[in-house]
């Protein structure tokens, strides 16, 4: 990821946005240059390559939540997936709290995922359904040795507490459970380990809204109480104003636009982000400045062009965007932009406010200035 000085923009040296963001807290996660690529068959004999994850780079401080959104099939789990290694990444480096994740053999990387653990969209699928909810919340604790064998029975009550179960939920079987409580379970299982980071994949998307709420509460209390760093992965982008300070917008396995949440929600650059958020009923106050609509179909992953991914369907599309790979770009510390077109002309005023296609449009203008304070 490079990055541009909003005075000097055009012609200031790149360096790395890592450096430029601020660090409150010491980074936990630190993914680099990530990629997935899975053979598909294109035709009776010609094969080619998926390119479900790119260049993704991103990193998440102790305590803190970043949250990936994206349409389905951008890639979300895909990268949570790789970040654990329960994928094997194609490329890229992961840390966690400075020790490699990637490139270390499978008994040292069985003792680092004590300190990652992932919460799964439904929960049923997730837990053995024939044993006994204690056991599955005990397996952990028994595989890395996290308490003595005779504190177990002890410390699962301890977790269900936790995570608002009680005793009498012990001994049944998860589908003796609510989804809620199942997923409770789920979490309970997660921390059973004291991980440093959560990968959150869709947590709540199984569950009634309702229940969706409480569950939310459960990880904001208990992101504070033990300090967790989370990857949060959702469709939902009330959600991530509620859970998350900084929010990456993932499309064809690119990061479009990483960046602080209240901005990118509210003042979204990359024309994608712009459209994700025209689709969303969430209420801000650029929405009712204007609203962009995507045409066509998205891409093929499957051997995408070198340009950017989002050309053949995005209003403001130049030849340029499609002539060459468009890097993610620093507009501010800490936010991110992939759109040459943002960071070429926007950034100096010049951008052409007439969409060529497809949008219900005001000028974009009106969105404030990315040099502005
Ligand atoms: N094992 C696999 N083999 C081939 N392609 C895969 C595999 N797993 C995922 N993909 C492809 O990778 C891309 C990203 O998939 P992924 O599941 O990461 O998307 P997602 O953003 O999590 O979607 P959703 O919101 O629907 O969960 C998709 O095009 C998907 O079809
Ligand atoms: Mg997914």
């Amino acid at each position: 990821m490079t990055r541009i000085d909003p005075e000097r923009h055009s012609d200031a040296a790149p360096v790395t946005a890592e450096a430029q963001e601020p660090q409150a807290s010491p980074e936990v996660l630190k993914v680099s240059n990530l990629a997935k690529y899975y053979p598909v068959r294109t035709g009776l004999l010609s094969r080619g390559r998926l390119v479900a994850a790119e260049e993704v780079t991103f990193s998440i401080a102790k305590g803190e939540t970043l949250a990936l959104v994206g349409e389905s099939g951008s890639g979300k789990s895909t990268v949570a997936k790789c970040v654990l290694r329960l994928e094997e990444p194609s490329a890229g480096e992961v840390t966690l709290n400075g020790s490699p994740v990637t490139g270390i053999p499978q008994t040292e990387l069985r003792h680092r995922r004590a300190a990652m653990q992932m919460v799964f969209q439904d929960p049923l699928d997730s837990l053995n359904p024939r044993m006994r909810v204690w056991t599955l919340v005990a397996e952990p604790l028994w595989l890395h040795g996290i308490v003595p064998k005779r504190n177990v029975k002890e410390k699962v009550a301890e977790l269900f507490e936790l995570v608002g179960l009680n005793r009498d939920h012990l001994d049944r079987y998860p589908h003796q459970l609510s989804g809620g409580q199942q997923q409770r379970v789920g979490i309970a299982r997660a921390l059973a380990t004291q991980p440093a980071l959560a990968v959150l994949d869709e947590p709540t998307s199984a569950l009634d809204v309702s229940i969706q709420a409480q569950l939310i509460n459960l990880l904001r209390d208990l992101q504070q109480r033990l300090q967790l760093s989370y990857l949060f992965i959702t469709h939902d982008l009330a959600l991530v104003t509620i859970l998350s300070k900084r929010v990456a917008v993932l499309y064809l396995g690119h990061i479009m636009e990483l960046g602080p949440t209240e901005v990118v929600l509210s003042r979204p650059f990359n024309p994608y982000t712009r459209a994700l958020i025209s689709a969303t009923p969430v209420d801000n106050p650029w929405e009712k400045r204007e609203r962009i609509t995507l045409t066509g179909e998205p891409t093929s992953p499957v051997d995408p062009p070198v340009g950017c991914r989002l050309a053949p369907r995005c209003p403001y599309v130049l030849p340029k965007c499609r002539a060459q790979p468009i890097p993610l770009v620093d507009v501010m510390p800490g936010h991110a932009v992939r759109c040459i077109r943002f960071q070429e002309e926007h950034v100096n005023g010049q951008w052409d406010p007439e969409p060529t296609v497809g949008t219900e449009s005001a000028p974009l203008e009106e969105i404030p200035h990315a040099a502005e304070p």
